[in-house]
């Protein structure tokens, strides 16, 4: 068996920062997305993975290199333009050749991995087997309609008049079959090859298409909301281990992780909370579910329920920033020049809310 993941795509949703990183590159708990993904695929016993990339591809697979830190072998395969789930599998099919295959989306996040989901699948052989979680705003989504024996009667994607609220969750199993269903289909109104129509084709050729109800979390970070709540879903496991160092005047609450070479100075950390290496923190406090990557400097700044990427200093912030997501840097810092007015440089799609 082995792995497709889709790591293209445009991530329109996220700019102004997917106009310099990939999508699925954003830490969660200071840790890539992608990283996750492949963990629960090498975690279910496969090594061999195929991972679609598009422009951004050489930072992923700067990030990623060639598997062998997971003791697994990844194979790149470019697609020309993001255009759609079934147009990666089709532009994988000499990867994938006539195996079976699991498909992973690189910006998808399943609680408890995919080891179970892939033991059903080898133990039952079916041609395609999906997995869906109950959601409250099925029509975001790729939507699923059961019989009333449980089997698929139709799926529709992000349908504005929903059938069910059964989302399909970011990671499907194949056999080769799909790539017959695949050959058959036409681009959706939205110019995009459905993996939802490719599978409804195979249960119109009266192929057997399993399904599975996902009963963990299960997140698609396609948004900023949706990255900082990955951000608190993970860091609610996080386990504490300070390794930076803390002045007299400084407290590292609860489940806390400080990664080595990083100060602490008159400073507060109430976890759950990761904070990486070489950062520099004074007279600040770091409220529940925030993650500070490397080489951080923040200073008379209060914060809670956020992501700050490396590099990037904060600094005499009035008020307490929360549910922000900060690239990599940035300086945002309070002036006393005179005249005294906000001061912006921001990239096309940035988006500020000031109090
Ligand atoms: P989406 O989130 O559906 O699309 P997107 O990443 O282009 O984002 P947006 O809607 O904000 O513009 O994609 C799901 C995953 O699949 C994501 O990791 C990107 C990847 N993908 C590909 O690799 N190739 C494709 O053709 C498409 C559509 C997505």
């Amino acid at each position: 068996m082995k792995a497709l993941i889709l790591s293209g795509g445009k991530a329109t949703r996220l700019r102004p920062i997917t106009y310099t990183s990939a999508k699925q590159l954003l830490p969660v708990a200071n840790k890539p997305i992608l990283f996750y993904g492949i963990e629960a695929i090498r975690a279910a016993g496969i090594t061999d993975i195929g991972i679609i990339v598009g422009d951004t591809a050489p930072e992923v697979m700067a990030a990623v290199g060639d598997g062998s830190r997971w003791d697994a072998k990844v194979t790149y395969i470019p697609q020309s333009a993001p255009l759609g789930l079934a147009h990666a599998v089709a532009t994988a099919q000499g990867f994938l050749g006539d195996e079976s295959f699991i498909m992973y989306l690189g910006d998808n996040l399943i609680e408890g991995g995919v080891s179970s989901f892939v033991e059903e699948f080898t133990r039952e052989r079916p041609d395609a087997e999906i997995l869906l979680k109950q959601v409250p705003n099925p029509s975001s989504f790729g939507v699923a309609e059961l019989n009333a024996d449980g089997t698929i009667l139709r799926l529709e994607e992000k349908p504005a008049d929903p059938k069910s609220n059964l989302a399909l969750v970011g990671v499907y199993l194949f056999t080769s079959e799909i790539h017959a269903s695949i050959a058959r289909i036409q681009p959706s109104p939205r110019g995009e090859l459905e993996i939802t129509d490719a599978i409804q084709d195979l249960i119109g050729r009266k192929k057997r298409v399993l399904s599975h109800q996902l009963s963990g979390w299960w997140l698609d970070t396609g948004k900023k909301d949706d990255i900082l709540e990955a951000n608190r879903t993970v860091l609610d496991a996080v386990e504490r281990n300070v390794l930076g160092t803390l002045d007299a005047e400084s407290q590292a609450i609860g489940r806390v992780r400080i990664g080595k070479g990083t100060q602490l100075i008159n400073t507060c950390v109430r976890g759950p909370v990761v904070i990486g290496s070489g950062c520099t923190l004074v007279n600040a406090y770091i409220g529940p579910y925030s993650s500070i990557a490397n080489n951080v400097t923040i200073e008379n700044v209060e914060m809670e329920y956020s992501i700050v990427l490396d590099n990037t200093n904060l600094r005499d912030l009035d008020g307490r920033m929360a549910d922000s997501l900060i690239a990599r840097n940035v300086d945002v810092r309070r002036t006393e020049h005179r005249p005294r007015v906000h001061r912006f440089m921001l990239g096309d799609d940035s988006k500020i809310e000031l109090i």
